[in-house]
């Protein structure tokens, strides 16, 4: 990780606001700004979540949904507008975030919950070393039918195996 996001992520501090069920807390965030040409990536702590921004606009956002720091683990999700995706930018949103969860805040496991049908999100996932670890049979309704939930999960011992600092 550069050195300027790290010295961000440091000044980071916890959400103290409760989110989620009681015992979970919610993590800092990070603001993500790519300009032409190099990245250039800014730590920038708000309340829930993050945004991925291209040359000065919002294309995206990352953050954890909420965490149980005790355990070790949190969950985290991300979007991308339309006609920003397959550019490469969720994929190095979401290793900084992991990165910074599991080295900085020492985290041991990472979520996510894709629904069963969202073939981007399953490729996505798997594409970053995230294993199915579930499924949640008929678990929301949506557009007059019942979907199942994927349990994702990645461990940090995992994450550090797949991605080198210098990613
Ligand atoms: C899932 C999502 C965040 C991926 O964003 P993205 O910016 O396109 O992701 P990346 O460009 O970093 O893609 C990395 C890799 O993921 C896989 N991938 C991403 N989208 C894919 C798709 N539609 N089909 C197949 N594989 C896909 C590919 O392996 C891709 O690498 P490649 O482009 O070199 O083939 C984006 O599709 C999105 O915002 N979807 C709607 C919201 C959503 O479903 N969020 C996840 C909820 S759990």
């Amino acid at each position: 990780m550069p050195l300027p996001v790290l010295e961000a992520f440091h000044g980071l501090q916890p959400d103290p606001l409760p989110r989620g069920p009681p015992g979970v807390g919610q993590p800092a965030a990070l603001r993500v700004s790519h300009g032409p040409g190099l990245p250039e990536r800014t730590g920038h702590r708000q309340a829930n979540g993050s945004d991925i921004t291209q040359s000065s606009s919002v294309v995206g956002a990352v953050g954890s949904h909420h965490a149980d720091p005790r355990a070790g683990w949190f969950e985290y999700g991300v979007t991308m507008e339309a006609e920003h995706r397959r550019k490469g930018y969720a994929s190095e949103a979401v290793v900084m975030l992991l990165r910074f969860m599991f080295d900085e805040r020492r985290f041991h496991k990472c979520g996510a919950r894709v629904f069963a049908d969202n073939e981007a999100s399953l490729a996505f996932q798997r594409r970053l070393g995230f294993v199915e670890e579930g499924r949640l049979r008929d678990q929301v309704f949506s557009a007059g039918q019942y979907l199942d939930v994927v349990m994702m999960g990645m461990l940090a011992d995992e994450f550090a195996q797949l991605h080198s600092p210098s990613e």
